[in-house]
């Protein structure tokens, strides 16, 4: 798959104007100041901690950062799955102007997989290992009332599981007959089932060999664009994301530290920490997963004062313990919470870090 181009940025794509000159429709996805805490005995751990982000229809957002950075948190939170005791403590996320955060049970239940379909981290186990395929397909489409003539609903089985990737002999089949591949195919084919505006799709295939990875990222996306949505990668794969995400967010300590274009993101990254992980890539042949920078994940129920990442920055000064600096934008779309954004590549490159 070649790369997505151009690489369009949450800031600068701006949706359409009427000949009013008002915006028609603003953007997809807004995600404003969002706050997760789980109560825990030792205090609340802020899992995501004002987190804001925006998505243009048809983008593709990665959002990469260590385990526990807050990522799955972020993206259960938008569809109020978030397991208890965790809430959701602040902010707005509004889908085409709808706050998914303030959604009743039931709203969420018919926006689920119409409007927002989630491809959850963990996906093959998702499947229910007593139902075949199309049995799972028709419960989806059942739920929402859609399809209802028998002719109408076989064709749409066929067509998506043509879409996927896999012969319409699946439709027959058990989870426990399938491979992993295949079984994320269906997972996919779930999510795209009533054409939804935005998939979010949750490591989609850390747990797949590396072959196998690739294939099912094409056909995530093939059935991404074909419905036209938009998307939200997690992952841990800085290549995987290099090759299909539009713009990567970085997330550490549930904020948001830097978010890009991806070229820019990997030409000139600003944040100490995006330094450190895009340093720590191995450069060939292998697999571009970071494997984890010098010095422990701080605590999400104390956290560092300050800049989260200062005491395991190259480049941090007293003040960064001090404030959280607020968000730069220093080019078009491109964001970083830092106090040496602008400062050129060498002032803040880490010394002798490299996996
Ligand atoms: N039920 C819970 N109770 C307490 N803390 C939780 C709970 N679920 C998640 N957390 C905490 O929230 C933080 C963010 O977790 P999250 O699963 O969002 O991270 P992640 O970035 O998706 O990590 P990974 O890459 O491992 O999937 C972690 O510190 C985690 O321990
Ligand atoms: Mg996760």
């Amino acid at each position: 798959m070649s790369q997505p181009s151009p690489s369009p940025s949450p800031f600068t794509q701006r949706a359409p104007r009427s000949a009013q000159g008002t915006a028609v429709g603003s953007y997809l996805l807004e995600v404003q100041n969002l706050r997760v805490e789980f109560p825990t005995a030792a205090g609340p751990a802020r899992a995501v901690d004002g987190v804001s982000f925006t998505l243009d229809r048809g983008m593709r957002l990665g959002l990469v950062g260590e385990s526990g950075s807050g990522k799955s948190t972020t993206v259960l939170a938008l569809m109020q799955l978030l397991k208890a005791p965790g809430r959701v403590t602040a902010g707005r996320a509004l889908l085409a102007g709808d706050d998914l955060l303030e959604m009743s049970a039931q709203q969420m239940r018919r926006t689920r997989f119409s409007r927002v379909a989630l491809v959850p981290q963990g996906a093959l186990n998702s499947l229910n290992p007593v139902l075949s395929v199309r049995a799972q397909i028709d419960d989806l489409l059942d739920a929402h009332g859609q399809k209802p003539d028998a002719k109408e609903r076989a064709q749409h089985v066929a067509a998506l599981l043509q879409r996927v990737g896999l012969p319409e002999s699946v439709a027959e089949q058990y989870p426990h007959q399938l491979s992993g591949g295949m079984k994320q195919r269906v997972c996919i084919a779930l999510a795209i089932a009533l054409a939804p505006q935005l998939i979010i799709a949750d490591e989609p295939t850390s747990a797949l060999d590396v072959l196998v990875q690739k294939q099912v990222m094409q056909t995530l996306i093939h059935a991404q664009k074909e419905v036209g949505a938009a998307i939200i990668l997690v992952g841990h794969d800085m290549g995987l994301m290099a090759q299909f995400a539009h713009v990567v967010g970085v997330m550490y300590a549930g904020r948001l530290v830097e978010l890009a274009p991806v070229k820019e993101l990997f030409a000139h990254p600003r944040h100490p920490y995006t330094r450190m992980l895009i340093s720590s890539l191995p450069s060939f042949g292998a697999r571009r997963v970071f494997r984890g920078i010098p010095g422990v994940a701080p605590s999400i129920v104390h956290p560092p004062s300050g800049c989260a990442f200062h005491p395991r920055c190259p480049r941090a000064e007293e003040r960064c313990s001090v404030d959280v600096p607020d968000e730069d934008m220093v080019s078009p779309g491109h964001l970083v919470r830092c106090y040496f954004a602008r400062e050129p590549a060498s002032a803040a490159a880490p010394a002798g870090i490299h996996a």
